[in-house]
């Protein structure tokens, strides 16, 4: 995919549009067939296949107590008191049903890293998680507002949400809309909105949400340029040496080798 923009990423809703009708009022339902590739069950199951190398994995509903999670780097710093689990116990509580949670992957890929580029222009720094579920009915979140705004991108499944009228401090009521998003799909949830997510399939989506720029308001809109980014750019890490310089062709030279690496050669 090339370079993204924010005008492809809120196709067929203009950019102008979007500020002075949805953002910070109203939900807005994407429906195309667009970034469903950002992070399908592949990247997943490679992703869980470095475990226990990794950070900040999230298991959803793990126990009873507290918020009910299980997360890496609390259990390894010993600030949650729960087993380290191994892989396999980790594969269990995924057959099991349970919702896992990957925050932090917006550099897992070019794509999420661009549109987070294209969103600071307009919001403060984001933060992309993956939200991930192996069955239907498996325990996400109850009714609940964040303090960022949010867009999502379904990669994998479907799922099922609920947007209600209220947002913070209210308390969630009346149901503003339900709906069930598939792949490519993407929603946009205001800051501070009351919304609901059910599992009704295996699913992926990823949250990218961020902040709002300080004192943002749509009289004095302010923009700003990559270049004004604190955020780490994506860096290509593929060698540019092409040719073989003289040294790498003194050593493929086999007559000067002491020995053959295999007797055939
Ligand atoms: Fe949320």
């Amino acid at each position: 995919m090339d370079k993204i923009t924010i005008e492809q990423i809120l196709e067929p809703v203009g950019v102008a549009n979007f500020f002075k009708n949805y953002w910070g009022k109203k939900h807005l339902i994407i429906r195309r067939n667009k970034f469903k590739n950002l992070f399908g069950w592949n990247d997943f199951s490679n992703y869980l296949n470095r475990y226990p190398h990794l950070k900040g994995l999230q298991i959803i509903d793990y126990r009873k107590q507290g918020d009910g999670r299980w997360c890496l780097d609390k259990v390894r710093k010993g600030k949650l008191k729960l087993p380290l689990l191994s892989k396999q116990k980790m594969y269990k509580q995924w057959t099991d049903g349970k919702t896992f949670v990957i925050p932090f992957v917006e550099y897992e890929k070019k794509a999420l890293v661009d549109i987070c580029f294209e969103f600071e222009k307009y919001f403060g720094t984001g933060q992309a998680n993956i939200y991930a579920s192996p069955k239907a009915n498996s325990k996400s979140f109850p009714a609940h507002a964040d303090q960022t705004e949010n867009f999502l991108f379904h990669t994998e499944g479907k799922t099922k949400w609920t947007i209600y009228k209220e947002f913070t401090p209210d308390k969630p009521d009346e149901i503003a809309e339900e709906f069930v998003l598939e792949p490519g799909d993407l929603l946009y949830i205001p800051q501070y909105q009351y919304h609901k997510v059910d599992t009704i399939g295996p699913r992926i989506l990823i949250s990218i949400h961020f902040k709002n720029k300080p004192n943002q308001s749509i009289e004095k809109f302010k923009v700003t340029s990559n270049k004004q980014n604190g955020r780490p750019e994506w860096i290509a890490w593929q060698p540019k040496q092409k040719q073989k310089s003289q040294s790498q062709a003194r050593l493929m030279n086999k007559r000067n080798w002491s020995k053959p690496y295999f007797n055939k050669l």
